[in-house]
């Protein structure tokens, strides 16, 4: 199951990444944005982001127009990690070294080859495991830096 999520400036990009995914027989949960409409892109983000964080084994896959905003937005969610790429190394890198579980990409700066290739690489790439699992077990923040509820 691949969860998917875009904003208006992202959503030509997620329909052809759809498209993909049906080409590939992946099964995919959209959650929107469906229309051409000016929307906010971190409603999009931590939607996608609180399915990622509930699922240990979920990918998903966010899409605005550079990318930016949703992954920093899904970066707030704890267990996500969410990598922004803009070509086929960065996202095989994403998921060997940093066991990536959400790919972003901008919908103004790749265009549908680059972002198939991104697409292919990032759902097909295991996590390598070994050193990278300590280094990823670091990225959360230790209790002492977190937040009093
Ligand atoms: C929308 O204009 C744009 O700001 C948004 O899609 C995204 O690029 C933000 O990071």
């Amino acid at each position: 199951m691949i969860v998917i999520g875009s904003d208006h400036a992202g959503l030509a990009l997620k329909r052809h990444v759809l498209e993909v995914l049906a080409r590939l027989g992946r099964s995919v949960e959209d959650l929107g944005v469906q229309e051409e409409c000016s929307v906010d892109y971190p409603d999009y983000a931590h939607a996608v982001a609180e399915r990622i964080a509930a699922g240990p084994n979920l990918l998903g896959i966010l899409i605005c127009g550079t990318g930016l905003g949703m992954s920093m937005a899904a970066n707030r969610h704890p267990g996500v990690r969410a990598a922004l790429c803009h070509d086929a190394y960065t996202a095989e890198m994403a998921r060997r070294h940093n066991d990536a579980n959400l790919l972003c990409m901008g919908g103004r700066v790749v265009g549908p080859g680059v972002a198939e290739q991104i697409v292919r690489v990032f759902l097909s790439t295991a996590f390598e495991g070994g050193r990278h699992q300590r280094r990823v077990g670091k990225i959360e923040l230790p209790e002492h830096h977190r937040e009093e509820p």
